[in-house]
C-alpha cells in the first residue's frame, strides 16, 4: 500500500457530528458522498498517484468556456463570379488595338444621350456598377463619388477644381446604361504601343475607356487643366512619365497626384459616405447652368 492510498480521501463523519436523520436521509447522503468522493479522486489525479502536497494550486473546477468558432475573412457571396468577369472584360480591354480606339473616339465625337442637366447624368451614376472593381463589388458609381468628395473634405481639401473633378471623373461611366461594352468604358487607360517620350500625353494612343468619352464630351465646357484630369485621370502616372510634356507635369503635380490619392484609395463597398450633396450639386449648376449635350 503506498503512503497516499494510507491516507483518508475525505473526513470520516461521526454520529457525533451529524444532527440526527431518517434512515433515507442517511441513506442518500452515504450515496452522494461516494459520489463526491469519487469525483475529487478522479479530479485530483488518483489515479496517476498524484500526491496531496504535488496538486495545484489552481481551483480544480475552472468555469467551462464555450468553444469560440474560427474567424475566417470571408469573400463576399459571389465575389468568385464576380472576380472572373473582372478578368474576362480586363482581358478583352488590353486587346484593344489603335484602330479599336480610333473608332471609338469617332463614335464618341457625337453625343449619346442628347442634351441633358450634368446634375442629372451625375444622378445616373447611381444606376452604374464598375464590374472591374473588386474594391466596390457591387457599389455604385455613386456612391464612389461620394466617397471620393467625403475624403477629401475631411482631409480639409480647399481646391474647388478638384471636388469639381470628383464629380465629373467617371462621369463617362454612365453609357454603360448604353449598348456600349464594359471593355470600352471601364478599366484604366495604357498606352498602346510606342510613343515619343517627351512629346506630351495628347500624343499617345491610350486604351479606350471613360475617361476619353467624359472628356469628348466636356472639354468644351471646363477650363484646360479640368479636361486634362477628367481625361487622364485613370493613367498610371509613373508609366505615363516619359511621354509627359511640360504641361502634362504641371497638372501631374498640381492636380493628378492628389486626384489620385482621392480617387483610389477610399473605395469600400461597405461605406456610406455623410456629405451634404445639395452644396454639390450647387456647385454643378452654377459651373453648367444650361443642359449640354452628352
Ligand atoms: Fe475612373
Ligand atoms: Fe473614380
Amino acid at each position: 500500500m503506498d503512503e497516499f492510498s494510507k491516507k483518508p480521501v475525505l473526513k470520516q463523519e461521526t454520529k457525533r457530528d451529524l444532527p440526527q436523520e431518517s434512515p433515507a436521509t442517511s441513506s442518500r447522503r452515504r450515496f452522494l458522498g461516494i459520489g463526491v468522493a469519487a469525483a475529487v479522486a478522479g479530479l485530483t489525479g488518483f489515479g496517476a498517484g498524484v500526491r496531496f502536497s504535488e496538486q495545484p494550486k489552481e481551483p480544480l473546477l475552472k468555469p467551462v468556456q464555450p468553444a469560440q468558432p474560427v474567424q475566417r475573412p470571408r469573400e463576399p457571396l459571389g465575389s468568385r463570379k464576380f472576380k472572373a468577369r473582372n478578368r474576362a472584360i480586363l482581358q478583352r480591354h488590353n486587346e484593344q488595338t489603335r484602330e479599336v480606339v480610333e473608332r471609338l473616339r469617332l463614335k464618341y465625337h457625337n453625343a449619346v444621350f442628347g442634351k441633358a442637366r450634368v446634375w442629372d447624368l451625375i444622378e445616373k451614376l447611381a444606376f452604374c456598377v464598375d464590374e472591374t472593381d473588386q474594391s466596390l463589388y457591387c457599389t455604385s458609381q455613386f456612391v464612389h463619388v461620394q466617397q471620393v468628395l467625403a475624403a477629401m473634405e475631411q482631409d480639409g481639401i480647399e481646391e474647388h477644381d478638384l471636388f469639381l473633378a470628383a464629380l465629373l471623373h467617371d462621369l463617362g461611366k454612365v453609357t454603360l446604361l448604353t449598348d456600349e461594352l464594359p471593355e470600352n468604358v471601364l478599366c484604366s487607360a495604357v498606352p498602346i504601343g510606342e510613343a515619343t517620350h517627351g512629346a506630351g500625353l495628347d500624343r499617345v494612343i491610350y486604351q479606350f475607356c471613360h475617361g476619353e468619352i467624359v472628356y469628348s464630351r466636356l472639354k468644351d465646357h471646363v477650363p484646360d487643366h479640368i479636361a486634362w484630369v477628367l481625361r487622364y485621370h485613370n493613367i498610371s502616372i509613373e508609366k505615363s512619365a516619359p511621354y509627359m510634356n511640360e504641361r502634362d507635369r504641371t497638372y501631374t503635380a498640381k492636380y493628378l497626384t492628389t486626384f489620385q490619392k482621392y480617387d483610389r484609395g477610399f473605395k469600400s463597398y461597405a461605406s456610406m459616405p455623410q456629405i451634404d450633396l445639395k452644396k454639390y450639386r450647387d456647385l454643378i449648376e452654377q459651373t453648367f447652368p444650361n443642359p449640354i449635350l452628352f
